[in-house]
């Protein structure tokens, strides 16, 4: 049997998959409100008032998840020398030649890209949502940042849609990843090849 090395706790794991499915079901009933040809979309959520009525209560679901996901590994997202040097050689990365790179921590530059870039559209889609959450809070903002906010709100759900489908084609690209999620631990082989500082680390009984 291969050694396993724990990468999230239950809680983390928890919390990660009620981001993800809050998430999905937003994308879905968010883009059926968006454009009549994916009107059809809101059958998911029972149709177009109840995707009307839910979609903003599964907002606030997924973005007060997704702050207590996000404070739990904001520090260990911090972009650092290392990191940027490693993109500079994400050709040696990609064509697996891994001698002489920097070591990798918990997560290498993409993930962490894709980190900010959430936190920054999620943070843009709760506050815009609220804005044009109506009958509740849109009478109290004027009409020009009601129309800014539905914009914006638009172009970060655009945003936050793209980085999701990169984030699952990576998870299932990196083999051995989906396992952290689903069972909390990875292999330490795994660990090992994509992020060695991050396993001695937790070698050293730190996490
Ligand atoms: C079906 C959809 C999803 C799948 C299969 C999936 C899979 C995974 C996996 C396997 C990891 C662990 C990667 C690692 O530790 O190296 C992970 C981490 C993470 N996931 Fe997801 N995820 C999904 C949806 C989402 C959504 C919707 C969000 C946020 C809106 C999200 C945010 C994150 C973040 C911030 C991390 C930690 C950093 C990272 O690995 O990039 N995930 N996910």
């Amino acid at each position: 049997m291969s050694e396993h090395v724990k990468r999230y706790t239950p809680q983390e794991r928890t919390n990660h998959w009620i981001i993800a499915i809050s998430f999905i079901l937003l994308a879905i009933s968010g883009l059926a409100l968006f454009h009549p040809a994916f009107f059809f979309l809101s059958s998911l959520l029972g149709g177009g008032t109840w995707s009307r009525i839910l979609h903003p209560f599964l907002g606030v679901v997924m973005a007060v998840a997704f702050f207590f996901f996000a404070i739990g590994m904001w520090s260990q997202n911090r972009i650092t020398a290392a990191d940027r040097e490693w993109r500079k050689r994400l050709g040696d990365v990609l064509c697996n030649k891994t001698q002489g790179l920097p070591e990798i921590g918990k997560y290498n530059i993409g993930q962490k890209y894709m980190f900010w870039t959430l936190v920054i559209s999620i943070a843009l889609l709760l506050v815009s949502g609220i804005a044009i959450w109506q009958p509740w809070f849109t009478p109290l903002f004027p009409i020009f940042l009601v129309r800014l906010a539905a914009l914006l709100h638009a172009v970060a759900g655009f945003v936050a849609i793209l980085a999701i489908i990169i984030h699952i084609y990576s998870a299932i690209w990196v083999k051995g990843s989906i396992r952290a999620m689903t069972r909390g631990t990875v292999t330490a082989a795994w660990a090992r090849h994509h992020h060695p500082a991050w396993y001695k680390d937790v070698s050293k009984g730190n996490r």
